[in-house]
């Protein structure tokens, strides 16, 4: 059975958490496209001592290894930062497609979240979700996500970066940050993650039934 779950929204919107609920609760393959943009991001700024150069980032995202997927830096703010500089540039948005493609067509059903699965890599996707929340909310999630793992930014510093970054990524020319037509649209600000998870879930399971 073939069967993709696109999951969309800006950063911090909850979409991770559904996507993997969603994996866990229908068996299906999760992938966080994120990390690949991340891991690009960050393998960019080292070869590039700290500055993100677009020619280096178009070779490393061409060069990408699994290995790459688990360094222990990917979810902090340094690699946030550098994987939305990376993520404007359409080489190293190409470079990844194929890979993004073929993990959504396996057998036994997959679920991507992203920016532009529903948009982009995943037109045809049974089900597509929009989820959002407002900037304070993220900016909140955000920073206790950031303060447990021991860096120390201000929820100011992190609200900041963030509008940054959502600017960025709704702003690019290639495959920005939106909502798909048909995308069903989540606004978290005001759920607990048992109502979120249960709206994707619900669904999910109306189109298994059809
Ligand atoms: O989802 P996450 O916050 O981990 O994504 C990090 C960055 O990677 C985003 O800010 C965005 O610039 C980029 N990204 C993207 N397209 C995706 C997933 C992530 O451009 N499908």
């Amino acid at each position: 059975m073939k069967f993709t779950v696109a999951i969309d929204g800006p950063a911090a919107s909850g979409k991770g958490t559904i996507a993997r609920a969603i994996a866990e609760k229908f068996g299906f393959a999760h992938l966080d496209t994120g990390l690949l943009y991340r891991a690009v991001g960050r393998r960019t700024m080292d070869q590039g001592r700290g500055v993100v150069d677009e020619g280096v980032a178009i070779l490393v995202a061409k060069e990408l290894r699994p290995e790459d997927l688990k360094r222990p830096d990917l979810r902090g703010s340094l690699a946030s930062k550098a994987a939305s500089r990376v993520a404007a540039i359409p080489e190293v948005r190409e470079a990844l497609l194929k890979f993004q493609r073929d993990f959504a067509a396996q057998e036994g059903g997959a679920v991507l979240d992203g920016r532009d699965i529903g948009t982009v890599i995943c037109p045809k996707a049974e089900v597509k979700l929009f989820v959002t929340a407002t900037e304070e909310t993220r900016a909140q999630r955000r920073h206790a996500e950031l303060t447990a793992k021991g860096e120390k930014r201000t929820l100011e510093m992190v609200l900041f970066d963030l509008k940054a970054r959502d600017a960025r990524d709704a702003g690019r020319d290639t495959a920005p940050l939106a909502a798909a037509e048909d995308a069903l649209l989540l606004d978290t600000t005001e759920m607990s993650i048992e109502e979120a998870t249960a709206a994707a879930f619900a669904a999910v399971q109306e189109k298994l039934r059809d």
